[in-house]
């Protein structure tokens, strides 16, 4: 949960209260039933926790916002109806959030002056999208992942590795022991005129890999880096096809250093967020919620449903432009 001031137009976060729930890392995965219940009984600590970082009182909240989705329904309608409560009881204005807003909007907060349009690229567990952010709010999708997310493939070769999870931040830890050259993986879509992703052939590769007994450390090091060189090498095709300078990099595996690095040496304009805002957090949704009031939006969301398949922007009518 989250606590961001608005000082002008320039947001100020002064609280993120998390709750790690670790319970998940014996089930190498997240268990949407604990997942909701942990929610559940977490909740009312997490905001005190969040009022006493930001050393405010509760009757000093002036709007309240949540996530809507997508994600695992138990868990958002938790966050959602206790959201709705909170700005009800305080008379103050609701807002209902997608996710992925948050990860872009943790992201653009600290640039306030990004100019547009730039492209927005959401790497986490569950998307692997590139927007083109034509203003504030207004997404167009460039290129998705047709198979898995860049951070879902992450756990699941740190799985292969008995690395444990979440994958992202052990595989990285193996890596810098690793040869990036040492293991010859596949390049996905190489060649491909469009911007999408694919990593379900280089997870393939790594468990052919693992069968074969190469080095985990190798391993780790050459997933990692043709992970990394397809999100550079897209989002670079994308910049340039697009004439487009800037690019916000955001969501769980923007945390990764040889992303960061990668970026930083392509010769694209690269923005991300800070370190305690790339992981799944409330700051970024009140970050997002943030970017509506400076809209000029008042939040009325209480009809908003808790939704687990919600695209950012809505398909169009072919199907390509899908999230
Ligand atoms: O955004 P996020 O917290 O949750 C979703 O919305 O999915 O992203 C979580 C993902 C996980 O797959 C995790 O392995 C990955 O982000 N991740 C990383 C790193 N830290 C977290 N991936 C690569 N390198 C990291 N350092
Ligand atoms: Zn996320």
């Amino acid at each position: 949960m989250g606590i961001v001031r608005l000082q002008g137009d320039r947001p100020e976060v002064l609280a993120n209260a998390l709750w790690s729930q670790k319970v998940h890392r014996q089930y190498g995965g997240v268990m949407p039933e604990v997942a909701s219940r942990e929610h559940v009984e977490r909740i009312d600590a997490i905001l005190e926790d969040a009022l006493a970082q930001a050393g405010i009182q509760l009757s000093e909240v002036t709007a309240v916002a949540a996530t809507r989705g997508p994600g695992l329904v138990g868990a958002l309608l938790v966050g959602l109806t206790y959201g709705k409560g909170l700005a009800q009881g305080l008379g103050v204005p609701f807002y209902a959030m997608h996710h992925l807003e948050g990860h872009i909007q943790a992201a653009v907060s600290e640039h306030p002056d990004l100019p547009f349009p730039h492209l927005a690229l959401v790497v986490s567990g569950g998307h692997t999208h590139l927007f083109k952010v034509n203003a504030p709010g207004q997404y167009e999708l460039v290129g998705a992942t047709r198979d898995d997310a860049a951070g879902e493939a992450f756990d699941k070769v740190a799985r292969m590795l008995g690395l444990g999870y979440p994958g992202g931040p052990a595989i990285s830890k193996a890596a810098e022991r690793g040869d990036p050259k040492g293991v010859d993986l596949p390049r996905p879509l190489l060649g491909q005129k469009g911007f999408d992703f694919s990593f379900s052939g280089i997870k393939t590769a790594c468990l052919l890999a693992v069968k074969a007994g190469v080095n985990p450390d190798d391993l780790a090091a050459s997933f990692q880096y043709r992970v990394v060189e397809s999100l550079v090498q897209t989002t670079k095709r994308a910049a340039k096809a697009l004439s487009i300078e800037h690019v916000v990099v955001s969501g769980g595996v923007a945390a990764n250093q040889a992303l960061r690095a990668a970026f930083g040496q392509s010769g694209l304009k690269s923005h991300f967020p800070p370190m305690h805002l790339n992981t799944d957090n409330g700051a970024m949704i009140a970050l997002a919620a943030v970017k509506q009031v400076l809209l000029g939006e008042v939040g009325t969301d209480w009809e908003a449903e808790a939704e687990a398949y919600l695209p950012l922007v809505q398909p169009l009518a072919d199907g390509q432009n899908r999230t």
